[in-house]
């Protein structure tokens, strides 16, 4: 069974939705459980990512309903063990997401945090982070959390298409709504010490790769 079809049947509340121009266009070929939370297909690939890589250790911002959450912890009970962060910073929408963890059963694999990500600090090294807050504020989240990613890992920044948001926008200006890209990752991309590669589904999924000491050197 599908890990989207575990998560419809354990957790009464969730329903499947299509998400309009976010759905695939008229053919509906993507599907979510909400406008905020992560499309299903891309919760697949992250519930794909944490089996493949079984980190110790998960970082998602933007905690939202839990949906990131609920995949993310599926692949960490399935692998039998590692722990996700994720945070959260209104309490409201934090408890909705604590308690679909609770139900699913996943409190021992995912710690909701409730606060503002800017001031929080990881109390461990991460082999996957996913950036899900407001898109204006997730460079700065790579950037912040950069040190934390364990050589050999994966940081994913939802929403972001393959031209990284830096084309004019007629109605908001440059960038929006990512804002430009800080100097500091572009020179990590130059300097060889991230690799990005995209997904274009309808949202956008952008990711990078930290490089690792034993990588092949490609000269
Ligand atoms: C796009 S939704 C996240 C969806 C979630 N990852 C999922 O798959 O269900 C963004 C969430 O981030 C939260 N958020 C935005 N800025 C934040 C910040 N600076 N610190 C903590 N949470 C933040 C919002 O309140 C919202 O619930």
């Amino acid at each position: 069974m599908s890990v989207t079809n575990r998560l419809l049947k354990l957790d009464g509340i969730l329903r499947e939705h299509n998400e309009g121009e976010w759905g695939g266009g008229d053919e509906n070929k993507y599907s979510a459980f909400n406008d905020a939370g992560l499309e299903c297909e891309t919760g697949e690939f992250m519930y794909a990512m944490a089996r493949m890589l079984k980190p110790e250790h998960v970082l998602e911002t933007g905690t939202h309903w839990g949906v990131g959450a609920s995949y993310i912890g599926m692949a960490l009970l399935d692998n039998g063990g590692g722990h996700l962060d994720t945070v959260e910073f209104i309490p409201e929408i934090y408890d909705i997401a604590k308690a679909r963890i609770n139900r699913l059963g996943l409190q021992s694999y995912v710690k909701c945090h409730l606060g503002d990500v800017a001031q929080f600090t990881p109390e461990a090294t991460y082999k996957l982070i996913l950036l899900d807050t407001e898109p204006q504020t997730r460079f700065a989240e790579l950037v912040k959390f950069y040190e934390y990613l364990e050589p050999g890992g994966f940081v994913f920044i939802h929403d972001l298409h393959q031209h990284m948001h830096q084309i004019e926008n007629s109605e908001h200006g440059f960038a929006w709504p990512f804002g430009p890209i800080p100097e500091q990752i572009k020179q990590w991309v130059k300097d060889g010490q991230l690799r990005p590669f995209h997904f274009e589904t309808p949202r956008g999924l952008t990711g990078f790769y930290k490089v690792h000491p034993g990588d092949y050197k490609w000269r």
